[in-house]
């Protein structure tokens, strides 16, 4: 996993090199990361899809600028878009679990929280071949027994612009600017257009501020900071 996300984070690094000097630099693409000292991190962060108009166009926007992100899916909607959820992992995006109808998982027995959790990771698993996906709850409500039956590292954030409530471009955008911060982890859904469209403001924004996207096992192994099964991580503030 370490070392799958150090080859993704020097995908991004010449893609952001290439964004910024127009050229490509003189770096094998294999190489073991050499963060510059002082680099800006932060992981962008969508939930409750795929859907497949709006993520499919997220996706070519982050494309072209080289950003690769986390997606935490519904496993219920990854049946009839795999080819999406296929495209994510191929193009370097970390996948997690996001619940398989959209529940809050507290209270749950440990049956009911296996066919949340339990349900999605095979449905991604079926479609992927690999099996280290992440988790977020819903509403980012978890208690002792989430955490025991998780079974992965649980990824909150620290960044909410709270993008559903009005669905407004501007006001999302603006607000992920100005609360950015290295190390820093974004929440947003890809299945709003107007996320979709702020998302990839923001993402130019940062980027003329000199941050690096990445995903979330990427932040966090950059920082040092090993994920564990069961613990809760809500960014990797230096
Ligand atoms: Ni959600």
């Amino acid at each position: 996993m370490f070392k799958r996300g150090v080859r993704r984070l020097t995908a991004a690094v010449l893609a952001l090199a290439l964004l910024l000097t127009g050229c490509t630099p003189a770096v094998e693409v294999d190489a073991a990361v050499e963060l510059p000292e002082g680099q800006k991190l932060i992981a962008l962060t969508f939930d409750d899809g795929p859907r497949r108009s709006t993520t499919t166009r997220l996706l070519d926007g982050l494309a072209e600028r080289g950003v690769q992100a986390t997606f935490f899916l519904i496993g219920a909607q990854v049946e009839h878009n795999e080819d999406v959820v296929r495209r994510m992992d191929e193009e370097g995006h970390q996948i997690g679990i996001h619940t398989f109808d959209h529940v809050t998982l507290t209270g749950l027995n440990q049956a009911d929280f296996g066919a949340q959790v339990g349900k999605s990771r095979e449905a991604l698993k079926a479609v992927l071949g690999h099996n280290d996906f992440l988790l977020r709850p819903p509403y980012g409500i978890l208690d002792e027994s989430v955490k025991r039956w998780a079974g992965c590292p649980i990824i909150l954030w620290s960044i909410d612009p709270e993008d559903w409530r009005d669905q407004n471009t501007r006001r999302v955008a603006a607000e992920v600017v100005a609360e950015a911060r290295d190390g820093g982890i974004i929440l947003m859904h890809d299945i709003f257009p107007e996320s979709v469209d702020a998302a990839l403001e923001i993402v130019d924004a940062l980027h003329a501020q000199g941050y690096l996207f990445c995903t979330v096992d990427q932040l966090f192994a950059a920082r040092g900071i090993p994920l564990e099964a069961g613990e809760s991580y809500w960014n990797a503030y230096p």
